[in-house]
């Protein structure tokens, strides 16, 4: 099963990843991340999804998750940026926050920042779950993200279940496909009982057609930002954009536009989101 979890990594030429840098560089000393903020997140978009499932248990009739994903702190989003995506998420009174990787752009010390500002979401009923993203595992200091969030109260899904209180209900949730060294859902399943439902989160969505199976209700993903700035011509440039939600038979995929952004300090046709998914009998 491993094998067919793990995506190649993308790797740019010396020249693009030069040309990268400058680019953000420049865009940072102009006032790059002040003008981010107020433009996409002050505050940013909620989309609304909801999963129908003939038999859903009655405990899990209405319950809410917000799906948050891909802040890439550093050049363009601080902790001050956070106060739109906080207010719009727990205004939106979810059951539940997860977050689907790509806390950091390059540096693990911004990510680490972000743990006080975002230690309100694990006030909610059911806490805060997240995974890795490729970015994350920079200089291979990830655990670094962990301990800091851990601290306000966040768990980290490491190939690894963990049951919603009493709920028939586990989040499962995997390492980055391309950058983890070892991907096992088969380890995060066995906290699974035979009735038990899945809500899956794995960063690249590439992998939710692996992950999909009976009694899965979801795969929630990010990684490809909506492609960020959605224009025909620019489409091969970014990660693969499945569809914001794609049936895999009775898996749901969702994929979320994510918050931050890589490069620039721009999006076109794809807003950053607060994702609340809501889960019904139908
Ligand atoms: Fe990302
Ligand atoms: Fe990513």
């Amino acid at each position: 099963m491993a094998s067919s979890l793990r995506q190649t990594p993308r790797r740019y030429s010396d020249l693009r990843l030069f040309a990268f840098g400058l680019a953000e560089r420049v865009a940072q000393a102009l006032g790059g991340c002040r003008f981010y903020s107020r433009r996409f997140l002050s505050p940013p978009l909620v989309r609304r999804e909801v999963i129908s499932r003939a038999g859903l248990p009655a405990t899990l009739e209405g319950l809410r998750i917000a799906l948050l994903s891909d802040l890439h702190a550093g050049p363009f989003l601080d902790s001050a940026s956070m106060s739109g995506v906080i207010e719009t998420t727990l205004a939106a009174r979810p059951d539940l926050v997860v977050f689907c990787g790509d806390f950091i752009a390059h540096r693990v010390e911004a990510g680490v920042l972000l743990a006080e500002v975002m230690a309100p979401l694990a006030q909610v009923p059911l806490g805060a779950l997240a995974v890795f993203g490729n970015h994350d595992y920079r200089g291979r200091r990830e655990s670094e993200i962990e301990e800091s969030f851990a601290r306000t109260g966040w768990s980290f899904l490491r190939n690894r279940g963990q049951r919603l209180g009493e709920l028939p209900l586990v989040v499962t949730g995997i390492e980055d496909p391309e950058e983890g060294r070892v991907l096992d859902i088969e380890a995060a399943r066995e906290a699974l009982e035979p009735a038990d439902l899945e809500v899956c989160l794995c960063h690249n969505p590439s992998t939710g057609p692996s992950l999909a199976r009976e009694g899965c209700l979801a795969v929630l993903s990010g990684h490809s930002h909506g492609r960020q700035i959605d224009l025909p011509f620019l489409r091969g440039l970014g990660p693969a954009h499945p569809g914001l939600r794609v049936e895999l038979g009775s898996t749901t995929l969702i994929t979320s536009r994510g918050l931050g952004v890589v490069g620039l300090p721009l999006r076109v046709g794809a807003p950053a989101e607060v994702v609340l998914i809501e889960l019904s009998a139908g």
